[in-house]
């Protein structure tokens, strides 16, 4: 190799080379950033668990937060199968001041998604799993007189046979909105039924 030659060879990479690549094309994950779900390993967003105060995770009893967040409200043991609320806290519970109130929609599109194959469209406990688990319509007398937080503590971590939806609707003005959702159906319920079954406290 002539070094007319190797100067030319150096120039052309040296300038060019990883600059070109790296630096001046845009990068494909810039692209892959605009798809939510299509996340790249290489530059891929930080996700921060823990920076976000509404969304609750697991916590040892007896915990409370000193910086938002919402109180656990559990007792027993979180590893059986079915444990309980503290039923004296879920009724103290109410929607926390100047949360926003979600439209109407959303709260029967959540009760659509998590709580119609139970307890029926329209709360009548005739969902299609009826068969199997006997769910309690939502229009009796028992349930319109729960308080609002009962209603919220049964959404966020089930009761006997119904099991805990608060790890899938995780964010609590949608919880809230559930809450609204089953309340204009009793509102809304041309006669109470009488209790099936299951109802207990
Ligand atoms: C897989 C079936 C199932 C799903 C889904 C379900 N539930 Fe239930 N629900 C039950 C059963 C069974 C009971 C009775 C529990 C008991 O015996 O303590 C119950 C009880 C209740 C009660 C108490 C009724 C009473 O009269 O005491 C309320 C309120 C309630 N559910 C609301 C909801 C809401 C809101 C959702 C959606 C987030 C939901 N449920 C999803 C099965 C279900």
């Amino acid at each position: 190799m002539t070094r007319k030659l190797l100067v030319a060879f150096v120039l052309a990479t040296g300038s060019t080379g990883c600059n070109f690549w790296y630096n001046e094309v845009p990068s494909p994950d810039d692209l892959m950033h605009n798809i939510a779900w299509f996340d790249h390993m290489i530059l891929s967003k930080a996700v921060h668990p823990y920076q976000r105060a509404d969304i609750p995770r697991d916590t040892p009893d007896g915990i409370v937060p000193i910086t938002g967040g919402e109180r656990d409200f559990r007792v027993g043991n979180p590893r059986q199968l079915q444990y309980g609320f503290d039923f004296a806290v879920a009724n103290t519970i109410t929607r926390p001041a100047g949360m926003t109130t979600l439209p109407a929609e959303r709260g029967e599109e959540l009760y659509r998604i998590y709580c119609a194959m139970c307890h029926g469209y329209q709360g009548a406990g005739d969902g299609t799993l009826k068969s199997y688990l006997n769910p309690p319509s939502l229009l009796t007398p028992q349930a319109i007189g729960y308080t609002d937080g009962y209603l919220y503590g049964i959404i966020r971590y089930g009761r006997g046979l119904m099991g805990q939806y608060g790890d899938k609707i995780v964010r609590q003005d949608e919880r809230w909105a559930v809450v609204d959702y089953v309340r204009s159906l009793q509102a809304g319920a041309p006669a109470p039924v009488a209790a099936t079954t299951g109802g207990q406290n």
